[in-house]
């Protein structure tokens, strides 16, 4: 495979101004004494956008793409209280953005419809979107995870157009894994990915190309050099280790 590993963080509903400031001071300083193959982004919620983007930039670290963790379903601008645009989102210095995280499907009602809205607002903005997939415990057992995997996987392509995706990604997350301290196991996560790029390839072989394909789920530094190893595995979406800039960096370092 040609494509080089991805490492996003996601920092959740978590952090400060003054976290972002300081993150970026410390993943600058690791990134300066040895630059990992892997590219970086880190996404996190959108009042520390400016803070984290000008830090980075005060940094001189370019390698690192600021990110967002959500969006609204509506573009431009409007009477729309409390909802943050793309194209605002890309006035703040945000080059990617996650959409559809399982804990916005299950605690806020995200539907694979908003799921596809929020990914075309994205791409008009030139942001790259990263997708999360994932299925329930009980949807394992049941032996359902390629079919709910799958059924994500096409509701997007299908609404939006492989294109959309283009420089993006998407993140498979086993919803029992996440935050669990448990990843998935190797032999988990290769089938799951395998299938995902088989779906990409079967909706356009050319453009499958640009859309990687991310595991989330704990990923730490102590596990993370065996699952970016994997050949179906493109890169990380890295929630708690992403808080702490030398885990996140250990992380990216495992990458190729
Ligand atoms: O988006 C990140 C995932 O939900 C994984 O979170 O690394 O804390 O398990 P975690």
């Amino acid at each position: 495979k040609g494509r080089s590993s991805l490492v996003v963080g996601n920092w959740k509903m978590n952090g400060s101004l003054a976290l972002a400031e300081n993150w970026a001071k410390e993943f600058a300083a690791l990134w300066r004494q040895a630059a990992p193959a892997a590219e970086a982004g880190l996404c996190v919620p959108s009042v520390f956008l400016d803070r984290l983007v000008r830090s980075l930039r005060a940094e001189g670290l370019e390698a690192v793409e600021p990110g967002a963790e959500d969006v609204s379903v509506r573009e431009g601008s409007g009477a729309f209280t409390g909802e943050v645009s793309a194209s605002m989102l890309r006035d703040a210095g945000a080059r990617l953005c996650i959409v559809g995280h399982s804990e916005r499907r299950t605690l806020f009602g995200e539907s694979n419809a908003s799921v596809v809205l929020k990914v075309k607002a994205l791409a008009a903005q030139g942001i790259r979107p990263i997708v999360c997939v994932g299925e329930t415990r009980e949807e394992r057992e049941a032996g359902r995870t390629s079919e709910v995997i799958l059924a994500q996987v096409r509701a997007v392509l299908g609404g939006c157009g492989i294109e959309s995706l283009a420089g993006g990604a998407f993140a498979y997350e086993p919803l029992w894994a996440i935050g669990s301290g448990a990843a998935a196991s190797l032999e988990q996560i290769e089938p799951v990915h395998a299938a995902i790029r088989a779906a990409l390839c079967e909706a356009d072989a050319g453009a499958s190309e640009k859309v990687r394909v991310l595991y989330g789920g704990s990923v730490k530094p102590a596990n993370a050099a065996a699952i970016l190893a994997l050949p179906h595995v493109d890169g990380a979406l890295v929630g708690g280790a992403s808080l702490k800039a030398e885990s996140f960096y250990g992380i990216c370092a495992c990458g190729r």
